[in-house]
């Protein structure tokens, strides 16, 4: 741990009513109701071994993913995590059979969603159990994803619908995925999987971000000169606002780029992103954020538990590198953001709320999808930064 952590950490010890005491607390409750919930999700899926949960539906029945879509690594992630807090063995045996539902997408060159799918499940397995055929599936998704990167423009390509729209559309989301590609670098002495990473790392902070750090969704290149075409939208309330979740990908992107290559100007892109949450006019003093800063319903908008469990995970992190002033902003935030979502406003009750971890998430309120619902990329953070608490105080 960083000094300047330490000594954040030691001066919260120092209160008289000690907010340590008080985080411990919030662990200790956030992982026993995340344990409770995910055994029970675990049982619930066990003999439909194509499946995996993804949200609620508007009765609150639950709806499951197959392997293709874009969330079905997260929930071998949290078990995964969970084992890890633990030691539980009856939640390894859950993470490697969810884990195991997930391998075929190694093979998946449709999607840049193959860093999620994969570096949660079999990233988080790899690390924990260091088992060989976890780190070929790891190598091949990397080879897979990096398919969909093209020299000429320096990124790789989010989506393939709307062609008549986006001629090549990069997602800010797509960030999340290049971790998989440092790891696959790293793993296997191969500088072109970091290249690629870096590359994309760089076009998205040269492209997706306008003077205030705040972030465009969508950035759609010129397939022949290799120029942004368009900005725009597809989850946020409009091709200028900012979308809460969109930011938060952004935050953690960067501040992962750093760790992995301890490059500055990833660390100065993650400061200047994580200025913009902290002091932003609309962020809510609980932590989270409205499902966009730009919301026109402000302060009737609806929250979203999902950036705020993103944004908890990735301040953690950024506390430990950043200068001291700002690492106690984003330790502050990070504390403010976990107490609320383990309040009852956020987090289920045992046996309840389709025994996913946290309620109150928007997927796209604009399309009307996952609105104020459950979601199992929530989950996954919202847990990883538990972890990621606890290992301050180490
Ligand atoms: N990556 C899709 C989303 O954040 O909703």
């Amino acid at each position: 741990m960083k000094k300047h952590v330490l000594f954040i950490l030691l001066s919260m010890l120092g209160c008289s009513c000690s907010p340590k005491d008080e985080m411990d607390e919030v662990i200790e409750k956030g992982l026993h109701v995340s344990i409770e919930q995910s055994k029970r999700m675990a049982e619930l899926l066990w003999n439909r071994k194509d499946c995996l949960p993804r949200t609620l539906d508007k009765d609150g029945d639950l709806i499951t993913s197959d392997s293709k879509w874009w969330t079905s690594g997260f929930f071998p992630g949290v078990l995964w995590h969970l084992y890890e807090a633990s030691g539980d063995t009856l939640l390894r045996y859950y993470a490697e059979d969810y884990t195991a539902r997930v391998e075929k997408e190694k093979y998946n060159k449709g999607n840049h969603d193959v860093g999620f799918m994969l570096y949660c499940s079999f990233g988080n397995g790899y690390r924990l159990t260091g088992k060989e055929h976890y780190k070929q599936v790891l190598l091949k998704g990397a080879e897979s994803l990096s398919t969909r990167f093209r020299d000429h423009i320096g990124l790789i390509r989010s989506w393939d619908f709307n062609e008549a729209v986006w001629q090549y559309p990069v997602i800010i989301d797509n960030m999340m995925n290049l971790e998989l590609l440092e790891w696959a670098s790293k793993n296997s002495n191969t500088p072109r999987f970091a290249e690629i990473a870096r590359s994309h790392a760089d076009a998205t902070k040269k492209h997706h971000f306008r003077p205030d750090y705040s972030c465009w969704h969508v950035v759609s290149y010129d397939t022949i000169t290799g120029k942004p075409e368009k900005k725009h939208t597809r989850q946020g309330y409009s091709h200028e606002s900012s979308w809460a979740r969109g930011e938060a990908w952004a935050l953690y992107g960067y501040t992962m780029m750093f760790r992995e290559t301890q490059e500055k100007r990833y660390l100065e892109q993650a400061e200047h992103i994580a200025d913009y949450i902290l002091t932003h006019p609309r962020m809510p003093e609980d932590g989270i954020p409205y499902w966009d800063f730009d919301a026109p319903d402000i302060p009737n908008a609806l929250r979203d538990a999902s950036a705020g469990a993103v944004m908890a995970s990735a301040f953690i992190e950024l506390s430990a590198y950043t200068d001291m002033k700002r690492s106690g902003k984003c330790l502050d935030m990070a504390t403010r953001q976990l107490k609320t979502l383990t309040s009852p406003e956020y987090l289920a009750e045992i046996g309840t709320n389709g025994y996913f971890i946290l309620k109150h998430s928007v997927g796209s309120l604009m399309e009307n999808s996952e609105v104020d619902v459950p979601l199992t990329y929530a989950d996954y953070y919202y847990v990883e930064a538990l972890l990621r608490y606890k290992d301050l105080n180490k």
